[in-house]
Order: C-alpha cells, then sequence, then structure tokens
C-alpha cells in the first residue's frame, strides 16, 4: 500500500518575507516539520522574533538575514549564508512580495516599476541565485508566490496583476528548463489571506475569523498557504513542475479578492 509523503525534516529552505503574514506561517510550518529555515525581510528587528520563536518552538533550525530582494547582491548573500549556516539548499519559497491599490491612470512609471521590481525581479533573483546553488547540488524544489490577481483581472491591480501574471509564466518557463537539473518549479496563487499587509491595504479585520474548516465565505489563514507550499516542497508532489496552485475557498462567484464586501469583511 502506497503512503504519501509530506516529509521535509533535514531539508534546508529559504523563505523570503518571513516577518510577518504568509511568509512567517510557511516558515514556521516548514521548521514544525524538521526543516531548517533561512529567513528574510528588509529590517532585521524584524525577522529576529520570528527565528526566536521558531528556535524555541520547531524542530528546525531558524537564520534570520536582512536582505531586501529588490537587490541582487543581497539576495547573492543571503542564500551563501545559508548554504553556509545549513551545508546545501533545497527549497526556495519566493514569498516576498506587495502591492497597493490604485486606478492605472494613477500609477506612476516609478509605482509601476517599484511593484514590478519587487514582486517579478525580486523572484527572478531568488530564483536565479538559489537555482544555481542548487542545480549544482543534484536539484531543488522552488516555490513562487503568485496570487488570483494574476489569473484574473482587478480593478486597481494592473501593476500587481502583471507582475503575478508574469511570475506565474516565469515558473513555468523555467520549469521547463531546469526539469533536467532535478529541480522542480511551482506557484501558489492565493486569494485573499488574512495578513498584517492585506489589513494595511484593504482594511480587513482578523477578528472572528471562521474556521479552516469552512471553505466558503470566508478569507484565507496564512496556514492555508503554508500547507499547500510544504506539498508542493514535499516528495508527494514529485510529479509536478510548472504548476500554479490556487488556493482562495470560494469567495464570491466570479473569482476575484477584490471585491471584500460581500464576505461582510469591509
Ligand atoms: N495576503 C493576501 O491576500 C495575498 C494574496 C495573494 C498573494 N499574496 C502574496 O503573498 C505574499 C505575502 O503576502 P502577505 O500578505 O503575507 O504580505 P505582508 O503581510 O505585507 O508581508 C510581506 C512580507 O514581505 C517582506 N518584504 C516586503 N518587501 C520586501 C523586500 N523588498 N525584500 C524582502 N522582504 C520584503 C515584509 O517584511 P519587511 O516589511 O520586514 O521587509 C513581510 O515579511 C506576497 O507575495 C503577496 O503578493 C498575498
Amino acid at each position: 500500500m502506497h503512503e504519501a509523503d509530506f516529509d521535509v525534516a533535514g531539508e534546508t529552505a529559504i523563505v523570503t518575507g518571513a516577518s510577518q503574514g504568509i511568509g512567517r506561517a510557511i516558515a514556521e510550518t516548514l521548521a514544525a516539520g524538521g526543516a531548517n529555515v533561512a529567513i528574510c525581510s528588509r529590517a532585521q528587528e524584524r525577522v529576529d522574533p520570528v527565528a526566536e520563536a521558531i528556535n524555541e518552538a520547531a524542530e528546525g533550525q531558524c537564520l534570520a538575514v536582512e536582505c531586501n530582494v529588490r537587490e541582487r547582491e543581497a539576495v547573492e548573500a543571503f542564500v551563501e549564508a545559508t548554504v553556509e549556516e545549513f551545508g546545501g539548499l533545497d527549497i526556495l519559497v519566493n514569498n516576498a512580495g506587495g502591492e497597493f491599490v490604485a486606478p492605472f491612470e494613477d500609477i506612476s512609471p516609478n509605482g509601476f516599476e517599484t511593484i514590478v521590481d519587487l514582486n517579478l525581479m525580486g523572484t527572478v533573483h531568488g530564483m536565479q541565485v538559489a537555482g544555481e546553488a542548487m542545480r549544482e547540488d543534484g536539484g531543488g524544489r522552488i516555490v513562487n508566490m503568485a496570487s488570483v490577481n494574476g489569473q484574473h483581472a482587478a480593478p486597481g491591480e494592473s501593476h500587481y496583476g502583471a507582475a503575478k501574471a508574469a511570475i506565474i509564466r516565469l515558473t513555468e518557463t523555467v520549469a521547463t528548463e531546469w526539469a533536467e537539473d532535478g529541480v522542480r518549479v511551482n506557484c501558489v496563487a492565493p486569494g485573499l489571506i488574512q495578513t498584517p499587509g492585506v489589513a494595511e491595504t484593504l482594511g480587513i479585520s482578523s477578528e472572528d475569523m471562521p474556521p479552516r474548516e469552512q471553505v466558503d465565505r470566508r478569507i484565507g489563514y496564512g496556514e492555508d498557504i503554508a500547507d499547500v507550499v510544504q506539498f508542493l516542497v514535499s516528495p508527494a508532489a514529485a510529479f509536478m513542475t510548472g504548476e500554479t496552485v490556487t488556493v482562495k475557498g470560494v469567495p464570491r462567484p466570479g473569482n476575484s479578492m477584490s471585491n471584500t464586501s460581500e464576505l461582510g469583511l469591509q
């Protein structure tokens, strides 16, 4: 009889943008599963407490590094520090990202470039730098954070939607190129997830969140995404590459996560 293997124990994982929100949930989940995790954000003082909490509670160890994913040299130093600390690199989760909501005509060239740089180029830097280490060392697994806004249009999300759509195609393309090197590359496309970033951007409160068992008419927990990431990097997903897994429950007809009023969230 076959038993599915979701094990990540003893693996080394990088999770970018893990001082809060989805990235933190992913780092905690992988570490709870016994992986050593290296996490980053733009500020050492914001990732240090997360690493301390993981090192106290989890089986795996956690290294916290200040790294802006928009800066190639910082990403190179982050990957180098991770390999030095844990002796290799098996998993990369390109989670760092963000946005502001604005009509297309109001977004300045600088504003547009910033969102594309953070979401798309941050992912490119991570994939190229970590991918080199993985390919030299016999393979690895990469998960990129897309969004339902990269799959379906929503007003106010032109810059973010364009960047996330590009991440989906980037994932598909690189998956075909690196398969022979043993590197699997997949995407997760979350719907609306309760995080500090969403609270700030959309003004959504996390009070009275329905339980995870409820699949419709709720927004997601970071853990809803983290569990899918763990699946994608585990042996259970050995035959999956170049895919985008949508994780959004049933928010409302039409698939967009932009209209939160129908969920009673605004
Ligand atoms: N929440 C949702 O509903 C949702 C839906 C779809 C997709 N997503 C995607 O999921 C990912 C995480 O979203 P979230 O809601 O958890 O975001 P969040 O609460 O805003 O957290 C973003 C994280 O990324 C870090 N970060 C931001 N810019 C960075 C940079 N340049 N370099 C390194 N780290 C950086 C932040 O840390 P510092 O501020 O300390 O640097 C923070 O840890 C993003 O890619 C987002 O686009 C989220």
